[in-house]
């Protein structure tokens, strides 16, 4: 077989790629029902009935530790794991997460003895080269199930929301053809991303119709989990009030209970006041991604509070004068919050019908502390105009 990318799998686009030996078991607070799905597939993956998990859930919820385990786990059982992670920058060529798994299994397995022609740049974008595609998948799936003979695969693909359509399509075609195979793939994809995807929701609802997947959504920690998330961190008791005000701000998310640990006072009884750094930094940077004009949407919305509809956010723009002074908002606005959705910033409310909300109140807290004074001014008189003409009317 044509080798992908060199026998020895080495370097890909200059990224450093290489099948996982040693894992370290990483730390993990709760999660006992995700532990023991994902050990559960495993298990069935090494004795020939392929499995397959997806797990979905917002940013810093935990699908990336969750990764880890079921690689420490893998190699504790000695089966080959492969991993691969999608990266947000534009630009990657076609069925790129599947480019780093051939390269890792090169390296593992002689793969170019085989007898089928595998040249993964070959996928075609237009729909009339389906079928070649296709043969192009069947090969694939072959030299996975050939190298899983020799022994059991655990293929992990992380952050599949910045999947090109073509890798996901892979995914898919994989999974419907590997359930008598020794192998599992697991899946990461970030919720609100993946929701307002056509192609990861075309993945998952084709996913979901076979019967050896199935799909995991890590929740937020309860405050009892916040507790002994924090203490583990620090390795001290803290207070139930400085609990309480991690669960508060973090949402139960452990990536940001990990940042406010940190911020904790040397005997736990007080929490530095602020957002850290970290926490802004990544909220700020999904923010960013947005243009100049649905960023000031986005802060309008957020006067609002944590869940809005998205036509009082429009009348707020239009009375405050802000409409006529800054041409940022003449874009179309329906565009603004279907540009946040996709960035992952809101959701369509599952409790209040029509409307919309932040998928984690510190994106309303930032969008709001981003407001330039002169414009917030104009904007919360507009907002409280608007509230006392509606709460008149309900009277
Ligand atoms: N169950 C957990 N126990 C302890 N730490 C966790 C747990 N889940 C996540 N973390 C920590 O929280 C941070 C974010 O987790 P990560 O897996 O990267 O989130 P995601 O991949 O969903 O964005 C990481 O630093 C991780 O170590
Ligand atoms: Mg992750």
């Amino acid at each position: 077989m044509a080798s992908l990318l060199g026998k020895s799998g080495g370097s890909v686009g200059g990224v450093e790629v290489r099948s996982i030996q040693n894992v370290p078991r990483p730390v993990l607070i709760c999660r006992e029902s995700e532990t023991s799905q994902l050990s559960n597939a495993l298990e069935h993956a090494l004795i020939g009935n392929g499995r397959a998990i997806a797990l979905v859930g917002e940013v810093g919820i935990g699908k990336t530790q969750l990764l880890s385990y079921v690689k420490s786990e893998a190699v504790s059982r000695n089966a080959t794991v492969i991993s691969a992670t999608c990266s947000s920058l534009p630009g990657s060529p076609p069925l790129w997460p599947w480019r780093e798994v051939f390269s890792n299994l090169n390296s593992e397995h002689d793969l170019e003895s085989t007898d089928t022609p595998l040249d993964i740049s070959s996928i075609q974008s237009s729909a009339a080269d389906a079928e070649q595609n296709l043969e192009l998948f069947a090969n694939i799936v072959s030299s996975l199930r050939e190298a899983s003979s020799t022994n059991p695969l655990l293929i992990c693909l992380d952050d599949l929301h910045w999947a090109d359509s073509s890798s996901l399509d892979l995914i898919s075609f994989a999974v419907s053809q590997l359930s008598s195979a020794a192998v599992s793939i697991v899946i990461s994809l970030r919720a609100a991303e993946t929701d307002s995807n056509p192609a990861t929701r075309k993945m998952l609802n084709s996913l979901n119709r076979l019967e050896h997947f199935s799909r995991i959504e890590p929740q937020a920690l309860s405050n009892t989990e916040v507790r002994e998330m924090v203490e583990t961190a620090i390795n001290h008791t803290v207070s139930r009030d400085v609990v309480a005000e991690i669960t508060r701000k973090s949402h139960g998310v452990p990536l940001f209970v990990e940042e406010l640990a940190r911020q904790i006072g040397s005997r736990g009884q007080k929490l530095a006041s602020g957002l850290p750094s970290q926490i802004k930094e990544i909220l700020d940077a999904h923010i960013d991604s947005l243009s100049d004009g649905a960023q000031l949407w986005l802060q309008t919305a957020a006067i609002l509070g944590q869940s809005f509809r998205p036509s009082d956010v429009v009348e707020i723009i239009s009375r405050s004068e802000l409409a006529s002074e800054d041409d940022r908002l003449l874009e179309d606005d329906l565009d603004f919050a279907d540009r946040a959705m996709s960035a992952g910033i809101l959701i369509a409310s599952l409790s209040h019908a029509g409307q919309i909300e932040f998928t984690h109140p510190l994106f309303s807290e930032v969008s709001r502390a981003r407001l330039g004074v002169g414009s917030s001014i104009k904007l919360h008189a507009a907002a409280a105009e608007l509230l006392e003409e509606t709460t008149d009317k309900t009277l």
